[in-house]
């Protein structure tokens, strides 16, 4: 329970809305008793003329009872009014908050770490955001809208019972507490059997997704009908817990109607006799059938909402461990800096904390302002690892990176990562145009012509601006899901565009030449001379044809740095680089 306090915030957001909602709740029910009342007068009055039995007794019967008829029609009409304006606040205020929650959610999660994401899968991470939410928005709506209500109603229906006859009361509440702690144990079970068809649906459209993104996979593999048969399985299950829903679902009313019922027998019984004894008219029976009645479904309500609160805490609690979360990554200063390029690792080790793999030991090097560097090495020797340091997706956890002799904890985050062109080594493209995925990584605020200006500039230095051209909608194709779909070399192409349409002050390319022939990966580098110029640049590859060129060369193994120099160096060396250099040298003609 202590989790929802998260929400008092939003509810104090929301004061006025919520006060006047209450409002609302309280005058409503003032209307509802009404009728009861107008009922046992009206039946009390024919009773009574017609025990006195004047001559025109059917005419004042019926000139009374159309009054009465036209106060009950009047005062359903004021009641259902504000019901409305009930309901227009109340569940209006459970909307803004699960709005605002959303928000706050995303915010946070925008905020988070990359560690984080490895930590906790998507699907959970969805979750939160949508079905936690939309259970907790059933606390605040519902919840709140009838637990008022119930107590409103409650001392309103029971003040009028106890003013007409102690004893009646009694005996026709006595059956309710029993109809509460029913629906209590009816509404849990179709709870949990709710949210087990919920997450059964979620495995099915988890399943269906996959069939389609897989789709070429399976089609080649030839696994059309084990697709089918899993997918029926799958269907199976679904079906088979809905079914066991509505079977809980359909005990629901009738369990009401029966206490309820029993509640009535009671009052005729009891109440029959207390006017033989003189104590109560034949209306309050009437009367008191009506209040039992109007008493059932806030009654009801009461285990209902038990269950709900229950539920939306709990999610509340999933959702509030994510919210108290604190990025390990974290801006200690807001105030950019203008980075020259001058990096340095000082003795840096880097143990993932998740995996305890020590991915780099004791590496140091320095690349001079406008310099390039190139990292060389096996697959899983440390090379994303060492860009994920630079852009501080991690810190290390030991030595220091430096930039321009600042610690780079020290820089503000933003400021470092806007300076920093990154081409990471898994491409992604988001589904928008060609365009729009080079614009992504300029700054806000360049006009539309100026934007495609730019991202053409960039998609030429790319090499890929001819390919793009080659589309029926150039720059306007869509990519990804609705789109086309670029080859591996292609998308590696968009995504360098994308990194150096801004001209950072240090371009991180990781493995991003790793899908094109080595013609063309020559025929790029050539082409990013000119931007490499006077810039920092890092190259990561496992080809020694990507990295020749570079001003100093590493060559990672198991996170360590085997060898070092340029690439006249290394050769002569006649070393690992050499012996890669012959190696690919040989494939590459094979191949030719
Ligand atoms: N997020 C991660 N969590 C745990 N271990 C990781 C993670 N990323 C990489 N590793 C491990 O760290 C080592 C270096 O990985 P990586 O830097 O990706 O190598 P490379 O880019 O050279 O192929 C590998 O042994 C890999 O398994
Ligand atoms: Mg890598």
């Amino acid at each position: 329970m202590k989790s929802l306090q998260h929400l008092n915030k939003y509810f104090y957001k929301y004061r006025v809305r919520l006060l006047l909602g209450i409002l609302f709740v309280i005058s409503q029910n003032f209307f509802a008793i009404y009728p009861a009342k107008l009922v046992r007068e009206a039946l009390d009055l024919v009773i009574e003329t017609i025990k006195k039995g004047q001559a025109d007794a059917i005419q004042t019967i019926s000139h009374h009872v159309f009054i009465f008829l036209l106060w009950i029609v009047g005062v359903a009409m004021a009641r259902g009014i504000l019901m409305f304006l009930m309901r227009q606040t109340i569940i209006v205020i459970s909307r803004l908050i699960e709005f605002d929650l959303k928000n706050e959610i995303f915010h946070q999660y925008q905020r988070l770490s990359l560690a984080f994401y490895r930590r906790n899968n998507t699907g959970d991470l969805m979750n939160r955001i949508s079905e936690d939410v939309s259970r907790v928005r059933m606390y605040i709506g519902p919840a709140v809208m009838y637990t008022v209500n119930l107590i409103v109603l409650f001392i309103l229906i029971i003040v009028s019972m106890l003013n007409v006859n102690v004893k009646l009361t009694l005996y026709v509440l006595a059956p309710l507490p029993l109809l509460s702690l029913s629906i209590y144990w009816v509404s849990d079970i179709m709870n949990r059997k709710g949210e087990e068809v919920q997450e059964q649906q979620s495995t099915l459209s988890t399943f269906v997704q996959e069939a389609f993104s897989g789709i070429r996979v399976l089609k080649s593999f030839v696994k059309e009908e084990q697709s089918v048969n899993d997918f029926s399985a799958e269907s199976e299950t679904y079906k088979n817990k809905s079914l066991e829903l509505v079977k809980v679902n359909a005990m629901f009313f009738p369990l009401m109607l029966l206490l309820v019922g029993l509640s009535t027998l009671l009052t005729v019984y009891i109440g029959g006799k207390e006017v033989i004894a003189h104590r109560i008219t034949t209306g309050n029976i009437a009367e008191f059938i009506i209040y039992v009645n109007m008493l059932t479904w806030p009654v009801a309500s009461l285990g209902w909402v038990t269950s709900i609160v229950q539920r939306a805490a709990a999610s509340q609690e999933r959702i509030n461990e994510f919210l108290q979360l604190e990025p390990e990554i974290i801006s200690l200063t807001e105030i950019p800096t203008d980075i020259r390029g001058n990096i340095r690792f000082n003795d840096v080790s880097f143990v993932y904390p998740d995996s305890g793999v020590r991915a780099l030991d004791h590496v140091s090097f320095e690349i001079e302002e406008g310099k390039s560097l190139a990292v060389l090495g096996r697959t899983g020797s440390g090379k994303s690892t060492l860009a994920n340091l630079i852009l501080r997706m991690y810190d290390a956890t030991e030595g220091t990176i430096t930039i321009d002799g600042v610690p780079v904890e020290k820089i503000s985050l933003a400021s470092l990562r806007r300076q920093v062109g990154y081409v990471p080594q898994d491409v992604f493209l988001f589904s928008d145009t060609i365009e729009n995925n080079i614009a992504f990584g300029l700054m806000n605020g360049h006009e539309k012509d100026e934007r495609r200006k730019l991202a053409m500039e960039a998609a030429q230095q790319a090499v890929i601006y001819d390919n793009i051209m080659e589309f029926p909608k150039a720059f306007e194709t869509m990519v990804g899901e609705r789109g086309i779909t670029l080859s591996g070399g292609q998308k590696q192409r968009v995504s360098i565009a994308r990194a150096i349409i801004r001209k950072p002050k240090i371009l991180l390319f990781d493995d991003c030449l790793s899908a094109v022939d080595t013609k063309t990966e020559e025929n790029i580098l050539n082409n990013l001379e000119e931007i490499m110029m006077n810039r920092t640049s890092i190259i990561i590859s496992h080809r020694v044809s990507s990295v020749k060129n570079a001003d100093q060369i590493i060559v990672l193994d198991q996170g360590k740095i085997v060898e070092r120099g340029n690439h006249d160096e290394l050769i002569e060396r006649k070393n690992i680089y050499f012996e890669l250099y012959e190696k690919q040298l040989l494939e590459e003609e094979e191949t030719n």
